[in-house]
């Protein structure tokens, strides 16, 4: 069984209520229940912080051992060295991940620590960009 885990940053955990016309009303464990259920021979987990050192941890924690890390980390996408090293550093490949086509929003969005060395960017399909990257680690 494939293990994966969706590591997501600062303010995704309040989806569903946070501005819905970007990010959409459904909050991420409802959606994350759904994907669970489309996935059974799928191991996933889903962690999220507010601090950026508890994501380093965590990449730190699953990226000599997970198949594959799902990671928005969201502002720290665009001001952080620190995340972007440890994405570097790690084993596991990562797909970055938005939900916003980051792209068509304010420049400072535009700029990314993560992209170069992720395996691979899904952006701008609302929170079906998660479950693309699932489905880019188990075809
Ligand atoms: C985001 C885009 C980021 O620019 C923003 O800071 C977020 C969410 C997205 O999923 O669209 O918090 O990563």
């Amino acid at each position: 069984m494939k293990k994966i885990i969706i590591i997501n940053g600062p303010n995704l955990n309040l989806l569903g209520k946070r501005e819905p016309n970007i990010y959409g009303s459904l909050t991420f464990t409802e959606f994350f229940d759904t994907v669970k259920e489309k996935y059974p021979n799928v191991a996933l987990e889903y962690f999220q912080s507010n601090i950026e050192g508890e994501l380093i941890d965590k990449l730190q924690v699953c990226g000599f051992n997970y198949d594959g890390i799902v990671l928005n980390a969201a502002a720290y996408t665009h001001t952080s060295v620190g995340i972007g090293d440890a994405v570097k550093a790690i084993e596991t490949p990562v797909v970055e991940v938005h939900i916003s086509n980051t792209f068509g929003r304010e420049e400072f969005r535009h700029q990314s620590y993560i992209s170069a060395n992720a395996k691979g960017v899904i952006l701008g399909f609302g929170l079906q960009s998660y479950e693309l990257a699932i489905q880019s680690f188990i075809k």
